[in-house]
């Protein structure tokens, strides 16, 4: 079994926050990602997915293709954009570095699925310490 991963950056503003708390219960939970007037990270997301190679061309997935799926999929979606406002699959939800990565991982993972691979993790990077993986 082969793991492949491929890059992808954005940058997009989100405030992490329940609007039926008050500011200071949502600064108390949330922290400085509260702040009411929103702030941005620059994001990094990692996308794994596991297959065989193909005899024929030596790869796994082709990464021009995968490139363009979670391109099109996700990161169109996301780059310079207000997670909380902009972002269709993250209506309604609190705009965490976890929900992200789900939300990826339902965006793309049929894509994935008809190329003859596996999704295999979404790990989105939210600040040089901070990162979450998810498995599905
Ligand atoms: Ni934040």
């Amino acid at each position: 079994m082969i793991y492949l991963t491929r890059r992808e950056r954005f940058n997009a503003a989100h405030r992490l926050y329940k609007p039926e708390w008050d500011d200071k219960k949502n600064f108390d939970v949330f922290g400085k990602c509260s702040n009411p007037n929103w702030h941005g990270h620059n994001y990094e997301l990692f996308v794994t997915i596991k297959g065989e190679t193909n005899p024929e061309t030596g790869f796994v997935i082709n990464l021009k293709i995968l490139s363009k799926i979670v391109r099109e999929k996700v990161i169109e979606k996301l780059d310079h954009k207000n997670l909380n406002i902009d972002v269709d699959f993250m209506q309604g939800k609190i705009t965490s570095a976890e929900n992200i990565a789900i939300a990826v991982w339902n965006e793309i993972e049929s894509e994935v699925s008809k190329l003859g691979c596996k999704l295999h993790c979404v790990k989105v990077v939210e600040t040089e310490n901070n990162s979450i993986e998810y498995y599905g």
